[in-house]
């Protein structure tokens, strides 16, 4: 029996049960499996969460160890990916090659064919370590260069983040990516976890459930947008140049990416609150002038925002500033939010998988009847 519950976009409906995370928007607190988000982020590392979230539990620090060199033992990535993206055309967005390469994983893995937790998990894990060497390679590959092979001697993020600008990170700096990592790694049902429950609810693959997720993470409503803020502080230049390029847009009922969200609405996501504090402290510990005035620039934008359309920022909206700051080239933001992802998108294809009913709602029909094709 069909019930009648029909919102545009599916706003505020409950489309399923799960123990992985919920947004408690009135205590303004990401639950991740009994635990907030910003707690982890404040206090663990990525590698945690990536425990938490695939095996359901938090890992002491001989299990974390064990995770981390398990990850980056299966970090390397077969050699036919990186001659796959080479034969992409140049043009082609890092998100278009990174679906490419997430989808022609499953190739390789001998697993992929056994469509159940254990195996999900397997799989999961080898997709959390392959996609952030992927990712950082992306720009590499394109131009024609050799990709940086995981260097297996340094922890995962610092790993990720010499991979991704060729350079040592301060420990500083590895810790404010590994937080990001963190920010970026689970949020409930987004529209990029919703298209991978989706797609495994049909018992398709793991592989197959985060290629859909790539596809939707890219889109300018979604993971698209902490490119388009990195953009748009980059064209304004400096704090009058943000708010004329603002008050110009909103005149045109033009959006401003990194402002909104479905779930917060009138209310400042929890994460970007707490990777605006990190970058405070980043530039100030830096003394990064530039860092600096794009942190004022953000605050006059927020400030702006509020009072003309009540809108707060985003976890993208202050996520840019951050990869600037580290020195991570634009067009890998995106791809940086699917590789911290993939250990939230992994826990819910595990989940599906153990108790799976196939997604097939019904429609409001608005079309005509009783046509004849004579
Ligand atoms: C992410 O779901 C998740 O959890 C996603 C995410 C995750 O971790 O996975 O949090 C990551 O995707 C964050 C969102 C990143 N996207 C952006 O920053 C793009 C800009 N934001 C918007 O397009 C918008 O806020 C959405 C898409 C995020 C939410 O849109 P809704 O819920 O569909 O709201 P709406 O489009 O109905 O807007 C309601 C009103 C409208 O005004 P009116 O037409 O009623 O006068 O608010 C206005 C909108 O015009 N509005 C904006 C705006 N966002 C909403 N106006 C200007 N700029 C904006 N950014």
């Amino acid at each position: 029996m069909a019930e009648e519950v029909y919102r545009p976009g599916l706003e505020g409906v409950i489309a399923t049960e799960t123990a992985i995370s919920f947004l408690d928007v009135e205590r303004e607190e990401i639950v991740v499996r009994g635990y907030n988000l910003l707690d982890l982020a404040r206090e663990r590392t990525y590698v945690d969460v990536v425990g938490l979230l695939i095996d359901g539990r938090l890992p002491d620090d001989q299990e974390r160890a064990v995770l981390e060199r398990r990850l980056l033992a299966a970090a390397e990535v077969p050699a036919q990916i990186w001659e796959i993206l080479r034969l992409l055309p140049p043009r082609m967005h890092a998100m278009d090659r990174l679906r490419t390469a997430i989808s022609t994983l499953g190739g390789f893995d001998p697993g992929v064919e056994r469509v159940d937790p254990e195996q999900d998990r397997e799989s999961g894990l080898r997709i959390v370590a392959q996609a952030a060497t992927i990712v950082a390679n992306l720009v590499r590959v394109r131009e024609g260069q050799q990709p940086l092979a995981p260097d297996p001697s340094r922890s995962f993020p610092a790993n990720f983040l010499w991979m991704i600008t060729g350079r040592d990170g301060s420990p500083a700096e590895v810790r404010v990516f590994d937080q990001a990592l963190i920010a970026y790694s689970e949020h409930e049902l987004p529209n990029s976890t919703f298209a991978a429950r989706v797609i495994a609810s049909t018992l398709a693959d793991v592989y197959g459930a985060l290629t859909g997720a790539v596809a939707s993470l890219k889109g300018p409503l979604h993971g698209g947008a902490n490119e388009a803020v990195m953009a748009m502080l980059l064209e304004a230049g400096d704090e009058e140049g943000i708010e004329r390029w603002i008050r110009e847009r909103l005149a045109r009922k033009e959006r401003i990416m990194g402002f909104g969200h479905r779930v917060y609405m009138r209310r400042m996501d929890p994460r970007a609150q707490l990777l605006k504090e990190t970058l405070t402290r980043l530039v100030a510990e830096r003394g990064d002038a530039e860092g600096q005035k794009l942190l004022r620039m953000c605050e006059r934008a927020e400030r702006l925002m509020h009072a003309e359309k009540g809108l707060y920022p985003n976890l993208d909206y202050y996520a840019a500033p951050v990869f600037y700051v580290l020195g991570i080239p634009i067009e890998l933001y995106t791809p940086i939010f699917f590789a911290a992802r993939t250990a939230g998108l992994v826990a819910h294809v595990v989940e599906q998988h153990a108790h799976n009913r196939l997604f097939r709602p019904r429609v409001r029909y608005t079309g005509p009847r009783g046509l004849k094709p004579a």
